[in-house]
């Protein structure tokens, strides 16, 4: 092809995906197979990565993320972001509706809009393209996550063409789909990984990652609610004419969306909403009314806080009362003990309660639940029920306190609960039965070591019968074919497909089997950012706290859990038997075709958080001149390439031993051999 095909191609890919993306995100219509979707994306990222001279920033394959920020920019907001007054009742909203007529007469309409639970954020176009996206932040500056909004598939890279501005501004809410949020958050639980309250913390949460290929596995979408520009007034009079325009340049407007005359006309928007409000996809916590005429809006202004055209009316959270029938605690695989109160089953805004998180002994407690009390069970826009509190004229005399039990209720264990953690634990890993078949029944699951022919009734049964008692006898059970073949149920064809499983589980990747392990707050993620970084079980171990939490996203908390279990003598044995079974324990070096050989010889070591490389990208970057990764630090390590949030302890040892310490541009400017350091 010659450039100008290639440069022609690139361009006529993009566009097409765009057109697709927006087809199927904005209009929820589909026009084409994800297989032939996925196809024209791989090649046009073929394309991108063969000539990245033609590539665009802007171009739909960044919607698969990969740009790593170490720390977001902060960006002070050409326009302060505000929120809104809020009211809670009709007449409250009788006051806002006089103050308005006060100021500009009574010849005007309201636009009505639902208001979306979610987060703001403010996206600024130039000549049809994302140049930034920036969170509310205190209202004055906030955070640039460009990249991270980039894989919002609802939200345009590029518009389509139309009589835009060349430059403007549009604010809306980022938010996860109710659906998305329970199929996350379930995963999240049975991993163990810390689960969100609702699909607002969860959306919030995502946006703030680093990792815009992670934000990029995390469903959102996003609603633009308001347009800013120079000259605002001579393109539109009023704010309708603006949405209407907006979604003409392909944005996301929210269909529900109603003129109205009247206050009355007002009133059954809201009462309409209030009760609808449970039907939709996403969650809303109450109805947003504005000035629709953009020259009232100016006559009316703004106060320090808030606009005077506009205000908030927030619905009430649902609310009913029923009875604690008593309390269960669950133990997980991991020994958390979860407190669940059973409740009189209740009917709340379109569902059957049953049963309510109480989370922790610190949530018995702020409640301070007797037994047998009457509680109220609240659904604001949250779709997981609450118990919000007792109440105490409902108290039955002489009702006893629950306490928070001692012990393990499955193996009577005392329970331990670590300094400044709210959750307790029942620490018999070894014995404690629902954790013994927990982690077995995690290791051989779907995403995991994916063992064919074993289901999580197979290891209860084999538990029982006393087969089974840890991950490592799952390799051993070949040898006790005559034991499997006295169960009833269990043919020789089954044993054989099961067999079969277990061996071939033997070549998962090193991530699959880490992640397999079950240790505590060590989901499929971080799993993978462990193998990625350190590439052997034995340098995990190896590792101090610090240098586990220098690894993006990982947390103090998490690195001290990885740690302990690393170094705890049990799991030193189970690894080193799991290792004479051949199982993966560390990455498999991939085959490379280098780029030179100007780093032959050199060993390197990466530690910390880059500004412009993801450390993947450094490692392929070093190894595809010819250098060596390793995986701790020795008087024959050549460089340590040595970013932000570096280990205390690694630091020292490098300045100890005098290794050369080199940041990510000294090192690109290493292997471009213009300058020797
Ligand atoms: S308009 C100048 N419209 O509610 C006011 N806001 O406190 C511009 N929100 O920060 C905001 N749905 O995050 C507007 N349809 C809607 C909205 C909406 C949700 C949020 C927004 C804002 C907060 C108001």
């Amino acid at each position: 092809m010659s450039s100008i095909d290639i440069e022609q191609r690139i361009n006529s890919l993009t566009q097409e995906l765009n057109s697709y993306n927006y087809q199927y995100y904005v209009l929820a219509q589909s026009q084409i197979s994800d297989f032939d979707f996925d196809q024209k994306l791989k090649e046009l990222e073929a394309l991108e990565a063969q000539y990245p001279e033609y590539a665009d920033p802007n171009s739909p394959t960044q919607r698969v993320g990969g740009d790593v920020t170490s720390k977001f920019e902060t960006v002070k907001h050409r326009w302060p972001m505000l929120s809104l007054g809020n009211t809670y009742n009709q007449e409250d909203l009788r006051d806002f509706d006089q103050r308005v007529r006060k100021i500009i007469g009574d010849q005007f309409e309201y636009v009505c809009e639902l208001k979306f639970d979610g987060l703001s954020i403010s996206l600024t176009y130039q000549n049809g393209k994302l140049l930034k996206a920036v969170t509310r932040g205190d209202g004055t500056q906030g955070d640039l996550v460009t990249n991270n909004i980039k894989t919002i598939r609802s939200i345009p890279i590029h518009l389509k063409k139309g009589h835009y501005p060349d430059e403007f501004e549009i604010r809306g809410e980022i938010f996860m789909h109710k659906s998305a949020f329970l199929r996350l958050n379930a995963e999240r639980e049975e991993n163990e990984e810390q689960t969100y309250a609702n699909p607002r913390n969860f959306a919030a949460g995502t946006i703030k990652l680093q990792d815009s290929a992670e934000v990029a596995k995390r469903p959102l979408d996003c609603f633009l609610y308001f347009l800013y520009c120079e000259n605002r007034n001579k393109l539109f009079h009023n704010h309708w004419e603006s949405l209407e325009a907006v979604k003409e340049w392909g944005f996301h407007v929210c269909e529900h969306t109603q003129k109205c005359e009247t206050l009355t006309d007002v009133f059954s928007f809201i009462d309409y909403w209030d009760e609808k409000r449970h039907e939709l996809s996403y969650e809303i916590d109450g109805i947003v009314i504005k000035v629709n005429d953009y020259g009232a809006q100016e006559e009316l202004g703004f106060t320090a806080k808030n606009p005077r055209w506009a205000i908030s009316y927030k619905f009430k959270a649902e609310r009913v009362e029923t009875q604690v029938k008593s309390i269960s605690y669950q133990v997980g695989r991991t020994g958390a003990v979860t407190p669940v109160a059973n409740l009189k089953p209740v009917s709340l805004a379109g569902t059957t309660v049953k049963r309510a998180s109480l989370h922790n002994a610190n949530e018995i407690a702020r409640l301070g639940l007797h037994e047998g009390d009457t509680v109220f069970v609240e659904k604001g826009g949250e779709i997981i029920p609450k118990i919000i509190a007792v109440n105490e004229d409902k108290r039955l005399s002489n009702a006893i306190p629950y306490v928070y039990p001692s012990y393990c209720p499955e193996c009577h264990t005392e329970l331990v609960r670590q300094d400044g953690e709210a959750v307790h634990y029942c620490p018999n890993e070894t014995g404690c039965p629902p954790q013994i078949v927990g982690k077995m029944q995690h290791f051989i699951g779907r995403k995991m070591m994916d063992i064919e022919g074993m289901g999580d009734e197979t290891v209860e049964t084999f538990y029982k019968k006393g087969i089974l008692k840890n991950i490592v006898d799952i390799y051993g059970l070949q040898d006790h074919q005559d034991q499997l073949q006295s169960l009833e149920r269990f043919g020789q064809k089954s044993i054989d497909n099961m067999l079969k499983g277990i061996e071939k589980s033997k070549e998962k990747p090193f991530e699959k089997l880490l992640f397999a392990l079950g240790i505590r707050h060590v989901g499929e993620t971080i799993a993978k950012k462990l193998a990625q970084h350190f590439k052997t079980i034995d340098a995990i171990k190896d590792a101090s706290i610090e240098e586990i939490a220098a690894v993006q996203d990982i947390g103090i908390r998490i690195a001290e859990s990885i740690h302990d279990y690393l170094n705890n003598e049990i799991h030193i044995a189970q690894i080193e038997q799991l290792k004479s079974y051949g199982l993966q324990f560390k990455i498999e070096e991939k085959e490379v075709i280098l780029a030179s050989n100007i780093l032959a010889d050199q060993t390197f070591l990466i530690s910390g958080v880059f500004a412009n490389y993801s450390r993947e990208q450094l490692t392929a970057l070093i190894e595809s001149h010819g250098g060596k990764m390793v995986s701790s630090i020795s008087a024959k390590l050549s460089y340590l390439v040595a970013g932000d949030k570096m280990g205390p302890s690694k630091l020292a040892k490098a300045e100890k031993l005098n290794i050369k310490m080199i940041n990510e541009n000294e090192l690109v400017a290493l292997i471009d051999n213009k300058t020797s350091i």
